[in-house]
């Protein structure tokens, strides 16, 4: 079982932009060679923010015409808000306020050895890594730069270093990168 933070990113290290927009992901077109199926099979639960909730939410459409229902996922879902927001009729959504480490409890539970994915944004995967609770982080570099934007991990990893396990091109506007999130010694 591990907790991987699966995402993709701008070549410059955003996965929106400012406003939350993806349209610069969409014209990239639907990478060949795509990871997800193999990646979704395998994951338990889910952890994404508030932000990300709603961009889906405004977003159904889309989901709709990709996976047949306006919200995407099967499995049990950790919405991280302080707030109080509606739930998508029919998800197994758990809204959640308080920190990575109670939360990952609960999804390890929910989770049946399956792996956690953690969906974003950067700061909600830095919460877990800095838990000591991120395994790994699968990035799809897209072949765009936005200039500025939403971080991919606003986080400083300098030692120990990620280490880079897996490289896969995806056509020849995206590249997947693998890492590995090495635990400090004790
Ligand atoms: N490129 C991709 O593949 C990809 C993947 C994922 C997401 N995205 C996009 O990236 C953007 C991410 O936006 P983001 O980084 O601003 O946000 P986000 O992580 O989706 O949401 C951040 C919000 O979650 C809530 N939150 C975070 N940690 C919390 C905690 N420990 N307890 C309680 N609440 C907590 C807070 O909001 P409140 O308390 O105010 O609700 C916080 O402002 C979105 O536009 C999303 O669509 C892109």
């Amino acid at each position: 079982m591990k907790t991987q933070y699966y995402t993709a990113s701008s070549l410059d290290g955003f996965i929106a932009t400012q406003d939350d927009s993806l349209e610069w992901l969409f014209t990239l077109g639907t990478p060949s060679e795509s990871s997800y199926p193999e990646f979704i099979a395998e994951v338990g639960a889910i952890a994404m923010g508030s932000v990300t909730y709603e961009w889906i939410q405004r977003n159904a459409e889309k989901a709709q015409a990709e996976a047949g229902s306006s919200w995407p996922y099967a499995q049990p879902t950790w919405v991280f808000t302080k707030r109080s927001l509606e739930a998508v009729p029919g998800a197994d959504i758990r809204f959640f306020s308080g920190d990575a480490a109670t939360a990952h409890a609960e999804m390890r539970v929910a989770s049946q050895g399956k792996n956690i994915w953690i969906v974003g944004g950067g700061d909600l995967a830095g919460q877990f890594y800095d838990a000591g609770l991120l395994d790994e982080i699968i990035v799809q570099l897209g072949a765009v730069t936005l200039g500025q934007g939403k971080s991919l991990l606003p986080r400083r990893i300098l030692s120990p270093a990620l280490r880079l396990t897996a490289v896969r091109q995806m056509g020849d506007r995206m590249v997947e990168l693998r890492f590995e999130v090495r635990k400090p010694c004790a």
